[in-house]
């Protein structure tokens, strides 16, 4: 070694520090699962960077915000990449952070002597989850504006200071530019400080007590060669190029959603959160009316804190799964119903009904009626045409009856008797009148978009209509 590179060891603490921190034996049987946290370390320098620069262009007012995004993704060089991989790298944490965690717990890496590793990672978890809610805002577009107004007010459930912990969140009672550069502070200001620290205490902690591994490790502990540096580094930075080479195939073939500006008035348009929050979207609706707290606060909040507590409940130190039947089937539950609250929360999320699709010329009177019987029979339970206004995978879509060359005498015979075209079909027999079954076949037969293009009507304006008439 040069007398520089002694130099330089020396006064870097390579042999007191550094080298024992690299080269640390590890337990045995290190599995891929045990390379997420590094991932993840490395994820959070990346979204750090990219978020850098793109806060060079971005303008957190509601005038500006969104033409800057449009800025970036059109006229700033490599933008459209650069916003990509933040963007989908964000989406990565969310999902690598939750198996983390989800594997944290199978593998009992929870308990003694390692319970604060695991609450800071808890704590972790939710700042990650805090970015993407205040990042969510920052593109000021349609979705931006509605998610945190719907977001935002959850908040007001909470017993006698919910208004106030509402209005702190916005800066004032609106959705406004002073939410705006609020949830922009907090998301490239605190709360990289709060990731960064926490990061740097669970490492710590984590180098204190030993990475867990695998239920089985403590038990193969002698013997065992694998160190920090090479083996583990190895690893990680193999799963770490896995899961950066599919971001960066992401930003390159997909763009970040981005729906029209804040407060465009779209009639058919339906608030929905970002998947990730989609499940506890999903929870709201089972508890109408006054239980909705149970759905906003009890759920969230108690889950929050049994999470926090976990590894106090027990103090058993047995981790072996087949030692803790109960915990283990507790979490295959809660995964089960998050995972199917989630996906019923997307499919239904479809708005239907909202919306009528008319051809675009000028209705006749009969086509019009029924269109209207069309909503208050709410076809669109069932049925979309091209894909609007009705929900998708019921029945078919009814813009192509034409196309299929159906008849009058078809169309009225298989609306009032559906099991006559199929005897499995699940479509209600409608008893409607023989008019008005005219007027309902005059509607789906007017259906011929091919030839006048596609005009969509509120549903309001539709059944207005009916009382004008009256
Ligand atoms: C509960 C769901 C449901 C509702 C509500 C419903 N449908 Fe259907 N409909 C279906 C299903 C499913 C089929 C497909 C049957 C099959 O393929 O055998 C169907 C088929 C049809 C067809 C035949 C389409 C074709 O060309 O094959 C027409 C026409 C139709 N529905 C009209 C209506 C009208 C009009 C209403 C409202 C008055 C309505 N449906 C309400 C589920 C529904």
């Amino acid at each position: 070694m040069s007398r520089f590179g002694s130099y330089m060891r020396d006064r870097a603490g390579w042999d007191k520090y550094l080298k024992p921190f690299l080269e640390k034996p590890l337990l045995g049987n290190l599995d891929w699962s045990l390379t997420l946290g590094s991932v993840l370390a490395i994820l959070f320098v990346v979204e750090a960077l990219t978020g850098m620069v793109l806060a060079m262009y971005y303008n957190p007012s509601p005038e500006y915000a969104y033409q800057s995004i449009n800025y970036i993704m059109d006229d700033v060089f490599m933008g459209r990449i650069l916003r990509g991989i933040h963007h989908w790298g964000a989406g990565a944490m969310v999902i690598l952070v939750v198996i983390h965690l989800i594997t944290t717990f199978f593998y009992g890496a929870y308990k003694a002597p390692r319970e604060f590793t695991w609450v800071i990672g808890v704590f972790l978890f939710i700042v990650t989850l805090g970015f993407g809610f205040t990042g969510y805002l920052l593109p000021w577009d349609q979705k931006a504006y509605w998610a945190t107004v719907v977001g935002t007010s959850i908040a007001k459930d909470v017993p006698f200071i919910g208004e106030f912990i509402t209005k702190m969140l916005r800066g004032g009672a609106e959705v406004s530019a002073l939410t705006l550069t609020r949830f922009y502070a907090v998301h490239m200001l605190i709360l990289p400080a709060l990731l960064a620290v926490g990061i740097v205490v669970h490492i710590y902690l984590v180098r204190v007590h030993d990475i867990a591994g695998h239920w089985t490790s403590e038990k193969s502990k002698e013997g065992k060669t694998a160190r920090f540096y090479p083996d583990q580094v190895f690893n990680g930075a193999i799963a770490f190029i896995l899961v950066f080479a599919v971001i960066i195939l992401m930003s390159i073939f997909v763009d970040p959603p981005l729906e029209n500006v804040a407060l465009t008035p779209e009639p058919d348009y339906l608030p929905r959160p970002d998947w990730y929050f989609m499940w506890l979207y999903k929870l709201l609706t089972f508890f109408p009316g006054d239980l909705e707290f149970i759905g906003t606060l009890v759920i969230p909040v108690g889950g929050v804190l049994i999470l926090f507590l976990l590894p106090f409940f027990n103090r058993m130190k047995n981790r072996s799964p087949a030692d803790r039947p109960i915990a283990i089937a507790v979490g295959i539950a809660i995964i089960v119903g998050v995972v199917y609250a989630n996906l019923i929360g997307m499919a239904d999320s479809q708005t239907y009904g909202d919306v009528v699709v008319v051809p675009d010329r000028q209705l006749t009177q009969t086509e019009m009626k029924g269109a209207r019987i069309w909503v208050e029979k709410d076809c669109s339970y069932c049925h979309s045409v091209l894909g609007r206004g009705g929900r998708r995978g019921h029945g078919p879509d009814l813009s192509n009856v034409i196309a299929k060359g159906r008849t009058r005498e078809w169309l009225i015979a298989s609306v009032k008797d559906p099991q006559l075209v199929s005897e499995w079909n699940i479509m209600p027999k409608y008893e409607n009148t023989e008019e008005e079954l005219n007027v309902l076949t005059d509607y789906m037969l007017s259906l011929d978009l091919k030839k006048y293009g596609m005009k969509i009507i509120p549903r309001e304006e539709i059944a207005k209509g009916t009382e004008t008439e009256k």
